[in-house]
């Protein structure tokens, strides 16, 4: 029985603890850089953020999410002991969930984490499954990105698609920090403005006619330097791909050109080489999403992450009774987002900051900070 899926991390380690009706959820961070300066601001910008009950495109529960620091930040700085990230739930309705151990929702990990745990699986709010889980990885996450920063490494999301409502693509070769910290600050970023209309009408659509509605996003790194990953398991691709992959309701993942790349030719798809007046080795084209060979060659990181729609709607749906084995009916009450995508920016942002601290880990030293003071 392997029953530990919940710790991440090579150079860092982070473990995730928490049900979504439970008192708090929160993550531990170990491995993390000693002497950093800590911007609450700036993390509680990225908290918001994620936070749910913003606006009509997401659930109406409504959650402060303040982070608690109970180790590894002191007098604003980082102590290097692990850093234990507290988040309270203060807005639970568990009701809602009373008959979905006998009646699963489709779509949701009810069935199979039932089967999994023989039933004794917390099932309000989805438990460890809920994307309330999150929050604590949005807190790391933002500690991260504040390192990065300082080095130069810059992360921003946004909103690609929902449903067939489109955002444009991220330029390949070259992204404006000012963009980037603009998208970095907002809910629900799109780079097109009347992109966000469109797709905010689209999950109206979705919520009034009881159901729910998928998309895209897609995420930017900027400042990587050349050389950091490896081939086989240890790949840029392979790292991201699997903390993308833990966030609940993703289904695909691609990077670069991603999928693509299948309806190209060579000739196409490859990415010219040329040195700049500087002598940097840089790429004309980026369809490799700044990794060849599961190494980053110090192009923008580009990949994106589709999601799909939010499980629980209030349409009525076919289920299963698993006490008496026949097959019923299952209307689902509770609050939910109509469609996860907007609030799921931060989470990947996070998730990216994460693995890009992992990865400088990896090289002998962290990259000297431009404006820390120690
Ligand atoms: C930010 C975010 C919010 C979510 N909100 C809900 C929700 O309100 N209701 C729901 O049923 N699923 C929600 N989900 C998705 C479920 O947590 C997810 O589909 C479920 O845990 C099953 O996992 P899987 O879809 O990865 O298989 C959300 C996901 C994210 C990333």
């Amino acid at each position: 029985m392997c029953a530990a899926s919940s710790v991440w991390g090579n150079n860092l380690r982070l473990s995730v603890f928490g049900e979504s009706h439970g008192p708090a959820v929160g993550v531990v961070l170990d491995g993390f850089p000693w002497g950093e300066t800590v911007d609450m601001d700036a993390l509680h910008l990225q908290m918001r953020r994620r936070a749910p009950g913003q606006d009509k495109t997401a659930t109406p529960r409504k959650e402060a999410d303040l982070p608690q620091f109970l180790s590894g930040i002191q007098d604003g700085f980082t102590t290097g002991a692990p850093i234990c990230i507290l988040i309270e739930n203060t807005n639970t309705h568990s009701g809602d969930y009373s008959n979905l151990k006998r009646v699963p929702r489709p779509g949701h990990s009810d069935y199979p984490a039932f089967v999994k745990y023989g039933g004794f699986n917390d099932i309000r709010g989805g438990g460890h499954f809920s994307a309330r889980i999150t929050a604590g990885i949005c807190a790391a996450g933002a500690l991260c990105r504040q390192v990065l920063l300082r080095r130069g490494v810059r992360i921003a999301g946004h909103v690609l698609s929902i449903g067939d409502r489109q955002d444009a693509c991220f330029p390949e070769t070259q992204i404006s920090p000012e963009e980037m910290e603009r998208l970095a600050s907002l809910y629900f970023p799109t780079l097109q403005p009347s992109a966000k209309t469109a797709m905010e009408e689209a999950i109206q659509k979705a919520r009034t006619a009881g159901d729910s509605i998928g998309g895209v996003v897609e995420c930017a790194v900027t400042g990587m330097p050349a050389g950091l990953g490896g081939p086989l398991f240890g790949g840029v691709e392979s790292l991201l791909s699997a903390a993308l992959f833990a966030i609940p309701a993703v289904k695909g993942v691609e990077f670069g050109a991603g999928f693509s790349v299948s309806r190209m030719r060579g000739s196409q798809n490859n990415d010219p080489f040329r040195c700049t007046s500087s002598g940097q080795v840089v790429s004309s084209t980026n369809h490799a999403g700044g990794i060849l060979g599961g190494i980053t060659d110090a192009m923008p990181i580009l990949f994106r992450a589709a999601f799909k729609p939010t499980p629980s709607i209030s349409l009525p749906q076919e289920s299963v009774d698993l006490l008496t084995k026949e097959n019923v009916p299952l209307e689902v009450r509770g609050r939910h987002d109509p469609c996860v995508v907007p609030r799921a920016v931060p989470v990947v942002e996070s998730m990216a900051a994460l693995c890009m601290l992992d990865l400088l880990l990896s090289a002998s030293s962290l990259p000297p900070s431009s404006s820390e003071k120690r």
